[in-house]
């Protein structure tokens, strides 16, 4: 049995913010013999003490193994930690939040070093990670043959699921799961501050929220259906015309509560200008292709 095909092979790791630190504990929990290298150093004593190899300096690091694991602040710092360290012969999986371009532009980057590359895309926060039951799980994608011989250590910290050869598909998949993520934040601030103005207990707004969200979320199918079928018109339960209108409902609600409109206002207008180009019969899911048509 090879060092990287066992179970516990061993994994290199740079970067030990609150999400790396996760991602060591979990592999040193699950028995991985783990190099870790951090920028300041101090944040890599705890994980020592646990077990871990802490390397000097980012060369160091990845010399003492195949499996190299970069989990930092964004793409540059990638970069700018792996310049001039020498990754030939290294599979170099890069979990770090990039955009789909920076990935595949760090895929060509690191084949020109003579590594492969994966990169990822987090769905799970610090206290999700080694905690299978928590749903955690990470997008990856690049090389499907790097990818499979480090799937079981990959799938330590969170699950692990593989979409293919392209490395920017991941981080794809990861921001539009964010950027919904982000919207859905926009809407809790939004009602919170609404509810707060009138002192309904945060509690009951909880409450409320995640029984509402829940009932809304099979629209995610619905939208699916529609942009495969391109129907947007059949069996409309909300047209953009009612939607439009009664978003300014939801704007009059703000500005007599003196709430800020400001999270309110882009999907509104979104709805609007649909609604203007002759979009007022059909169902939201319309909205995706007006975002592509006259972005604002
Ligand atoms: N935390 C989450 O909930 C979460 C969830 C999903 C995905 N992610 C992603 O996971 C990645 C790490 O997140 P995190 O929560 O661990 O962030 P963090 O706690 O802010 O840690 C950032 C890490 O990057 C290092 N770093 C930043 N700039 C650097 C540079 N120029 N050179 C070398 N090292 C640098 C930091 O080193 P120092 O310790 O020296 O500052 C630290 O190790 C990010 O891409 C994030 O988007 C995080």
């Amino acid at each position: 049995m090879t060092e990287n095909t066992a179970d516990t092979s061993r994994v290199v790791l740079l970067g030990l913010g609150d999400m790396g630190t996760a991602f060591a504990r979990a592999w040193l929990a699950a028995g991985h013999p783990v190099t870790v290298w951090n920028r300041t150093a101090s944040r890599a004593e705890p994980l020592a003490a646990e077990g871990a190899d802490v390397a000097a300096d980012p060369a160091a690091a990845v010399a003492a193994g195949r499996l190299v694991v970069t989990c930092l602040l964004d793409d540059a710092s990638v970069g700018s930690v792996l310049e001039g360290v020498d990754l030939a012969g290294k599979d170099v999986v890069d979990v770090t939040t990039s955009t789909p371009g920076e990935a595949r532009a760090r895929a060509e980057w690191a084949a020109a070093r003579g590594a492969r590359f994966v990169s990822g895309g987090i769905m799970a926060v610090p206290p999700m990670v080694g905690v299978p039951e928590s749903g955690g799980y990470t997008f990856y994608s690049g090389s499907a043959e790097a990818f499979a011989e480090h799937e079981k250590a990959l799938s330590v910290p969170t699950g692990a699921r593989f979409q293919g050869g392209d490395p920017g598909l991941a981080a794809l998949l990861d921001v539009a799961l964010l950027s919904a993520m982000d919207g859905m934040f926009a809407g809790f601030t939004h009602a919170f501050a609404l509810a707060r103005r009138s002192e309904v207990p945060p509690a009951r707004v909880a409450e409320l929220l995640e029984g509402w969200l829940a009932a809304m979320l099979p629209a995610a199918g619905e939208f699916a259906a529609r942009l495969e079928s391109g129907d947007f018109t059949t069996g409309v339960v909300s047209n953009l015309a009612m939607q439009a209108h009664g978003e300014k409902t939801l704007l009059r609600t703000a500005e007599e509560a003196g709430v800020s409109t400001e999270l309110l206002l882009p999907y509104g207008d979104l709805m609007v200008r649909h609604v203007a180009a002759g979009g007022g019969d059909e169902d939201g899911a319309a909205l995706v292709d007006r975002l592509l048509k006259d972005p604002a």
